[in-house]
């Protein structure tokens, strides 16, 4: 599979330098930035509700504690996921994925849906992107860390785009790939090696890197190859680039 264009510079879990993360507010402020896409996450509920949320627990970023796999919807959707950052987001609920899905219809954002857990949120995430994703938004990208996820994903939508996370580039990264049928590698910035990123390129894969919040360093790596960059604070990088322009 070709790998999806994506926009240079990508809001991370919507902007979360200026709104906290992976809320509706969060997806708001990337748009009101300028931003085209934004990553975000996603993992199941205890009663099998896809939402939008970073980590395994809830502690970090809500007023609530415990996981979200042992949660239900209503009191995830019950709790504060705002007031940690702010006094001005007291209130912002975790979002559902199809109430992402329609702020992004709605802002004209594209999506990259990075999948916390593993096959049964894959083909959850996949069978939702693949039937319930507005007809007016880009089409979306799935990356997941979790290669058992991305398998899953392929089997349910093999349409649909898939990127692997890897915070190191390995030497097999070609293999793995293609055993997932993934088009792009989505790395953590500061392990990746100029000779890695010449490699992707040569082979035609797209290299995005995470999460990239200076613009010297955003704009090195563009020089090594890297398509794209996740950032906090989007418009940083995008001004020095003169708007949010290039596409890779
Ligand atoms: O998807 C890129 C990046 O978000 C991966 O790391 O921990 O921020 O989800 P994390
Ligand atoms: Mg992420």
């Amino acid at each position: 599979m070709a790998a999806l264009i994506s926009p240079s510079v990508i809001g991370h879990r919507g902007a979360c330098g200026h709104a906290p993360e992976n809320t509706l507010a969060s997806m708001k402020k990337a748009a009101e930035l300028g931003s085209q896409w934004v990553e975000f996450d996603v993992r199941l509920s205890r009663d099998g509700v896809l939402v939008v949320f970073h980590d395994a627990g809830l502690q970090r970023t809500t007023n609530g504690k415990g996981l979200v796999a042992e949660t239900d919807l209503a009191d995830l959707q019950a709790l504060d996921a705002g007031g940690w950052f702010s006094k001005e987001f007291a209130g912002e609920a975790i979002p559902t994925l199809s109430q992402v899905a329609g702020e992004l219809a709605r802002l004209g954002l594209g999506a990259n849906v990075e999948i916390k857990q593993g096959a049964e949120t894959a083909r959850a995430a996949a069978r939702f992107l693949a039937n319930l994703w507005p007809d007016n938004s880009p089409p979306p990208l799935i990356s997941s860390f979790h290669e058992d996820a991305l398998a899953a994903a392929a089997e349910t939508a093999p349409q649909i785009s898939r990127a692997l996370c890897i915070n190191k580039i390995p030497p097999d990264w070609r293999q793995r790939l293609d055993g997932l049928g993934c088009a792009a590698l989505h790395c953590k910035h500061d392990r990746l090696k100029p000779e890695q990123a010449a490699a992707a390129a040569a082979a035609g894969v797209a290299l995005r890197c995470y999460t990239v919040n200076r613009a010297s360093r955003a704009l090195k790596l563009f020089g090594w190859g890297v398509n794209a960059v996740f950032s906090d604070f989007p418009e940083r990088i995008s001004k020095r680039m003169g708007g949010s322009g290039l596409e890779c």
